[in-house]
């Protein structure tokens, strides 16, 4: 029987590897014979560590399953998908996956994220095969004709910052992957580089094949050490299987892959820090113009993507860019695989078409607060994110439509906060981690953070509130427009979202010192 125990950081953190070897070692004892898998993550965070058994109708789950439950497991017969108080039916039944479109997660949690021959079994390496049939200049047109948008943030077109690469004189020129996924709440990056690594080589090597670039690197943050094992492991399995190296499958076309860990700075997830860093120097923001995609890494033409915007193109050359494209809302094309995390009742990845209201992903598919208090807030697109409230509930998940609303959609990632978060407290953090992760280059945000930081003390100690209340959003707009980059521009988001939506948590302390 084959039976699937994730090796995902979240599942091993709940105890998958010590599950591992407690089901191997009970099918020795009862003379069972068991193949155990390690797979991907499915996304049902609450539910890890998962435990599936592959039956004739399909994979039968158990969760969350500890050590001690093992025992009893095989007592109730789980290898052929036995009643069991954590059996949870057929996995793909499962609401939380039946309700998802899973594009960029398809393989996900599916396959071995180990075995080329499942990966090719799943559509996998059909994209590049393709591309090598269409060529170069027409796989930048799919990719510009499916609307696929940068999935790190930013949601800038892919075709278009292919093409600006593509179209540099040939030469040297480079794919950098972004895994340097350092938003609070987000873990897609993550899980994909553990369930499925080989569709981000893939993607990658579309990428080189479409711009002329031969060398890939993903600069990875240090924080992910199942990342650095299981991607490091699937370049060498894409190498034996002739996916990488020196004329791939006989097109003529050489592509290599290297794996560079970072060393925990948040502003190295901005990319031209991430350039400097990968160069072997501080990470230090630089100025743009010029555009990485001009002068990038060592000052060559260079394609910057985040991890899900690369691992979505294999399935855009494979199933063609009208079937992305049909996707999504407005210039919101596709899916955007979100992160709930937080206050939730159900934590994890759900990705969905563009489109679909904040409100229903919190309270319906999220299940509401885990203390089952009211929602107050939920900060969309990371710590420099905006505090959306639950009036904004009906906001559908589209860049354009977040924006409108000075909020960002941002890496995807949700943070569910109940009625007890103190929305100056959260609006003190915001300016507090933007003063700890400046890179340092310029003045509105090295500074300004620390003024924010001692402006919000003030208003905590009802000194001068008013004052102090102008005074910080006078800061904010210097910062929002002064600073060099996204750091010190974005910081201003929860300052600001919370100021707008939640005044009375500003005036609070004033108040309750008069009482
Ligand atoms: P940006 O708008 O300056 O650039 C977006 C991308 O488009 C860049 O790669 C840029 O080089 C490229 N680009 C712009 N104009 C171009 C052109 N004409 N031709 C070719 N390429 C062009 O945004 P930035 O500063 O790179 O990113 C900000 C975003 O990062 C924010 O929206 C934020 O949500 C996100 N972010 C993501 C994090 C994560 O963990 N994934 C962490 C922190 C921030
Ligand atoms: Fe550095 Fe902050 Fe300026 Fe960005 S905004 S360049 S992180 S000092």
């Amino acid at each position: 029987t084959k039976i699937y125990i994730p090796l995902d950081m979240a599942a091993v953190a709940m105890g998958a590897d010590r599950l591992a070897v407690a089901v191997a070692k009970e099918a020795a004892a009862r003379g069972q014979q068991v193949e155990i898998v390690r797979n991907g993550s499915r996304g049902m965070l609450w539910l890890e560590p998962l435990i599936e058994v592959e039956t004739p109708a399909g994979r039968v789950g158990y969760g969350p399953a500890k050590v001690k439950d093992v025992a009893s497991l095989f007592d109730a017969g789980f290898l052929t998908g036995g009643a069991h108080a954590l059996n949870i039916g057929v996995v793909d039944e499962h609401p939380w996956m039946k309700r998802q479109n899973r594009v960029t997660f398809v393989r996900c949690g599916v396959i071995d994220p180990l075995s080329v021959p499942e990966y090719e079994a799943h559509d996998g390496f059909k994209g590049l095969k393709r591309a090598f049939e269409i060529g170069a200049p027409a796989v930048v047109e799919e990719v510009t004709k499916s609307g696929l948008r940068g999935r790190g943030g930013a949601g800038f077109p892919t075709g278009i910052k292919w093409k600006t690469v593509a179209d540099c004189a040939p030469g040297q020129k480079y794919v950098v992957v972004n895994a340097d996924e350092g938003d609070s709440g987000t873990f897609a990056d993550r899980m994909i580089m553990e369930g499925d690594p080989l569709s981000l080589i893939e993607g990658m090597a579309i990428c080189g094949y479409a711009v002329g670039a031969s060398k890939g690197y993903v600069y990875l943050r240090s924080e992910y050490p199942v990342v650095v094992k299981v991607f490091q492991a699937a370049i060498e399995k894409a190498h034996e299987a002739g996916w990488l190296g020196k004329n791939i499958k006989g097109s003529g076309f050489d592509f290599d892959v290297e794996l560079r860990i970072g060393a925990g700075a948040y502003v190295c997830g901005e990319e031209t820090s991430l350039l400097e860093s990968l160069e072997g120097k501080r990470g230090i923001v630089r100025a743009k113009p010029p555009l990485p995609a001009h002068v990038g890494l060592f000052g060559k033409p260079t394609v910057i993507n985040n991890v899900l915007s690369m691992a979505t193109v294999p399935m855009i050359l494979e199933k063609g860019a009208k079937h992305y494209a049909d996707l999504g809302v407005g210039r919101s094309r596709g899916t955007m695989p979100l992160q709930i995390a937080g206050n939730v009742k159900f934590g994890g990845l759900f990705e969905t078409d563009f489109g679909i209201p904040l409100g229903v992903i919190v309270n319906d598919i999220a299940g509401g607060t885990r203390t089952g208090r009211p929602v107050k807030a939920v900060q969309v697109g990371g710590p420099l994110g905006a505090y959306v409230p639950v009036s904004l509930f009906d906001l559908p998940i589209d860049y354009e439509a977040f924006a409108a609303k000075d909020s960002l959609i941002g890496h995807g990632g949700l943070v569910v906060f109940d009625d007890t978060a103190d929305m100056l407290w959260m609006a003190r953090f915001g300016m507090e981690f933007c003063a700890i992760e400046s890179c340092g280059k310029c003045t509105p945000c090295r500074i300004g953070s620390t003024r924010g930081v001692e402006t919000i003390d003030k208003i905590r100690n009802g000194q001068d509130v008013e004052k102090n209340i102008e005074l910080l959003k006078d800061l904010c707009h210097t910062m929002k427009f002064g600073s060099l980059c996204a750091l010190g521009g974005f910081a201003p988001y929860p300052v600001e979202s919370a100021l707008r939506h939640f005044p009375e948590d500003f005036r609070k302390p004033a108040l309750e010192a008069a009482e």
